[in-house]
């Protein structure tokens, strides 16, 4: 169970120990519970732990308490990458790490045998100073390790000849290598500027229907990525969907007149 947010260990603790009850309490009566990520979902009926290959493949590529946790997010990209098969286009994910959500929805979707390509871009060193603000990287660096990860995701990517893994800093490497035509457009790059400099770069490639999930859109601790995000979509008249995950969902619409 991960729950995070005040900074007194005390109080943190007993934030735990309280949602650790209501879940005991649920558990008692055999009712479906998710306590985790920061979320109370109560009497919810869950169903992706019901689709075996997805809860199959999450268990197989989880490695650890956190990954554990973005069990609902990871049902959020592996219905927004299986909807997105139904409109033209590439997937693209910024912001990989070792490549846990990419993996898992490759295999979800048996990638290899759909003629579209997916490309992944990271630094694979972390928030580079020129993209994010002081804050955004004292909020995430210090819980990375990039030490070899780009060498690893290459080879976990080895059986996807589709699977594109690119190193490099967004925005910059999209004006060197993107696709014409998106259909899922992945940021999880936890950086305002890094995230609408690829929604400059890509938001206009995504087809009528695409989808565009944005990992941490709600997070409170991040209000400037969160601000960034919905400005961006506000001008463009996309209303953003703000999930209990902290997620942003927004499926892109071609302006109608009228
Ligand atoms: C939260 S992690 C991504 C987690 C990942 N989606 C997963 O499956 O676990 C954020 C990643 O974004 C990358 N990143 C941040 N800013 C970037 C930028 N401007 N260009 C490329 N990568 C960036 C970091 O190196 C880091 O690996």
């Amino acid at each position: 169970m991960t729950i995070y947010g005040p900074s007194r260990e005390e109080d943190l603790l007993e934030a735990w120990q309280h949602a650790k009850g209501i879940q005991d309490i649920y558990n008692k009566y055999e009712m479906p519970n998710f306590v985790s990520d920061n979320m109370i979902a109560l009497n919810r009926s869950l169903s992706f732990v019901h689709d075996r290959k997805f809860f199959q493949t999450f268990q197989e590529f989880a490695a650890d308490d956190a990954d554990f946790a973005k069990l609902w997010r990871l049902h959020t990209y592996c219905w927004a990458g299986r909807s997105a098969l139904s409109v033209d286009g590439d997937f693209v994910e910024c912001g990989v790490y070792k490549g846990f959500y990419s993996s898992v929805l490759v295999r979800y979707l048996s990638f290899a045998d759909i003629p579209r390509q997916m490309y992944l871009y990271d630094t694979f060193e972390g928030l580079p100073e020129a993209q994010s603000s002081a804050q955004e990287r004292l909020a995430t660096n210090p819980y990375y390790d990039w030490e070899g990860t780009h060498d690893e995701v290459v080879k976990r990517f080895a059986d996807f000849p589709n699977v594109h893994v690119i190193k490099g800093t967004v925005p910059e490497i999209l004006e060197q290598r993107s696709p014409a035509r998106i259909a899922l457009l992945h940021l999880d790059m936890n950086a305002a500027m890094a995230e609408t400099g690829a929604l400059d770069l890509l938001f206009d490639r995504v087809s009528d229907g695409g989808i565009v999930l944005m990992d941490d859109f709600g997070r409170y601790d991040l209000p400037g990525l969160f601000g960034a995000l919905y400005n961006w979509m506000l001008d463009r008249g996309c209303p953003v969907l703000e999930l209990p995950t902290g997620q942003g969902l927004v499926i892109k619409r071609a302006r109608r007149p009228g």
